[in-house]
């Protein structure tokens, strides 16, 4: 069993090793002048994942591995320029999930190593410049980083990026000469008990000059103990003819921790997380625990926002300035207005809320949901492609779908929309400052005029004009005494001859 354990903060990670560590670039730069091919290795069967699913598929904040991987590398290249992507037998799915950037795929039919899959790609790289290889399941090196790789690339020096690791269990190790020269990595598995006691690890990621990749790729050679051709053995052949190979380090652990197994993802996915966090609050957000806030997409925040704990933010979400959010809420692809409330346990899905609105407790906004300023929207309300106007209430108990409410209108607790006769969503209008009782259904589709009053517990059918009030119940009949009728009757009744006895 191989291990791959990269803690981030450790005191040993912060030291710095003996060549450059790569400093911020400004985005302007990012686009690198010289020619560069990128190949992605996402071919790998992923075993210890014990999964059917494509190991470069598994999420990672809520989107498929490969595309963190693949969002970095598009960066680093001009245009429409396509990325190389090696994937396995299973390849077809791979695809089809990260159909959204420019790619060609190539298929490596069986795993027979990192070399291997390189060779795969290599015939259509360019000839010239640069060419950076990137593992599938390496997944959140910052573009920053894989920048200063690439600009440590030329024809006559490869560039590698390594780290300095606690933990090297796992990795193929950086073999240096007495002069602190790169002369080999070696495998975990073929290292022996002196090389392993190396902690300079090699990430899986190089800068290769172009020119000399498929003279070292043919001279590779599957004599390891997992009889495979190896990426890594390329680093001896360049040694050997004198080729410069200069190292690059991650600013931080995480950026190079990859994924193996589940247990590594959950690791990944919480460094992931515990980052997100801390951008955060750098930008000033408060949340209540950093530890404990899970952001799946990009989450856009105004000043002086707070979020409470245990919230999950899903896809595209924005809070305005002063937007507070309670315990436990889960929020997808919404914008909520400035110095709006949403209070615990809510959840909110493909909607947008106003300014100044109060949402929950345990309040669901299903898709299309839209609340102009100043709403309330309470306990256990669900409402679904519905808009509610200016300083408009729905505190209690309610459901609201397929509805146009105006301002001011006040909706009684327990009060239901029936949109739906089995067939057809049908529409309800409510206009400004209309009220309606307590335990209403208002069976679509039906109109209260602006001003109207619909009496607690109606059943409303017809349409209700401006200013008039609708009471459709029956009508409550009362009968004297009876109670005490009735209670007579039951006392003077012949005991039951029923017998289980008999
Ligand atoms: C590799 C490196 C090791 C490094 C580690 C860092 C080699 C020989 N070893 O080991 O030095 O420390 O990464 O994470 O390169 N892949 C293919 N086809 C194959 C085999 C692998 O496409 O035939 C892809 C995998 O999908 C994966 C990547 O290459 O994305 C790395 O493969 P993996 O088997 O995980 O290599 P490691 O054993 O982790
Ligand atoms: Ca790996």
């Amino acid at each position: 069993m191989r291990r791959e354990r990269l803690e981030p903060d450790q005191p040993s990670l912060r030291e710095p090793l003996p060549d450059s560590v790569p400093q911020p670039i400004p985005d302007k730069d990012l686009k690198t002048q010289m020619s560069i091919s990128i190949v992605i290795l996402a071919a790998g069967r992923g075993s210890r994942m014990q999964s059917s699913l494509p190991k470069v598929l598994h999420p990672l904040a809520g989107r498929p591995m490969l595309t963190h991987v693949m969002d970095s590398a598009t960066q680093l290249l001009p245009g429409q320029t396509p990325l190389y992507v090696v994937v396995g037998k299973d390849g077809a799915l791979v695809r089809e999930k990260c159909n959204q950037y420019t790619v060609r795929w190539f298929e490596q039919a069986q795993q027979l190593g990192t070399g291997h899959a390189l060779m795969q790609a290599a015939p259509a790289c360019e000839k010239a410049g640069t060419v950076l290889v990137l593992y599938g399941d390496v997944p959140m090196t910052r573009v920053e980083t894989l920048q200063s790789l690439v600009d440590a690339c030329n024809d006559s020096c490869l560039a590698l990026l390594t780290l300095n690791s606690p933990e090297p269990s796992g990795y193929g190790r950086i073999i240096r000469d007495d002069n602190n020269r790169i002369t080999a990595i070696v495998e975990d598995r073929d290292a022996s008990p002196q090389q392993r006691a190396i902690t300079e690890i090699n990430t899986g990621i190089m800068a290769i000059p172009a020119q000399r990749l498929s003279h070292w790729l043919t001279r590779l050679r599957a004599d390891n103990v997992q009889e495979e051709y190896y990426l890594t053995d390329i680093v001896a052949l360049a040694a050997e003819e004198g080729t410069d190979i200069v190292s690059v380090h991650p600013r931080h652990a995480w950026e190079v921790q990859g994924v193996n197994s589940r247990a590594q993802q959950a690791r990944l996915e919480r460094m992931v997380q515990q980052q997100r966090a801390a951008e955060l609050t750098d930008a000033g957000v408060t949340l209540m625990d950093p530890a404990r806030i899970d952001i799946r997409g990009q989450l856009d925040t105004g000043r002086d926002v707070f979020i409470d704990i245990n919230c999950l933010f899903e896809g595209h979400v924005t809070l305005g300035d002063g937007v507070e959010i309670g315990p436990g809420c889960h929020i997808r692809n919404s914008s909520i207005g400035r110095g709006t409330q949403v209070r615990s346990y809510s959840v909110i899905e493909d909607s947008q809320i106003g300014t100044d609105c109060s949402v929950g407790p345990f309040a669901r906004l299903r898709p299309e949901t839209c609340l102009a300023s100043g709403v309330r929207v309470g306990n256990f309300v669900e409402t679904k492609q519905s808009s509610i106007g200016t300083n408009s209430k729905v505190n209690h108990l309610s459901y609201i779908g397929n509805s146009t409410l105006g301002s001011q209108v006040n909706i009684g607790a327990g009060t239901i929309t029936c949109n739906y006769d089995g067939v057809q969503k049908h529409p309800t209008s409510i206009a400004d400052e209309a009220f309606i009782g307590s335990n209403t259904a208002l069976v679509a589709p039906v109109s209260v005029g602006k001003g109207a009053c619909v009496g607690a517990g109606s059943t409303i059918t017809a349409s209700v004009p401006e200013g008039s009030l609708a009471i459709g119940r029956s009508r409550q009949r009362t009968i004297p005494g009876w109670t005490k009728h009735a209670r007579t009757k039951e006392r003077d009744k012949p005991e039951s001859t029923d017998s289980h006895n008999g």
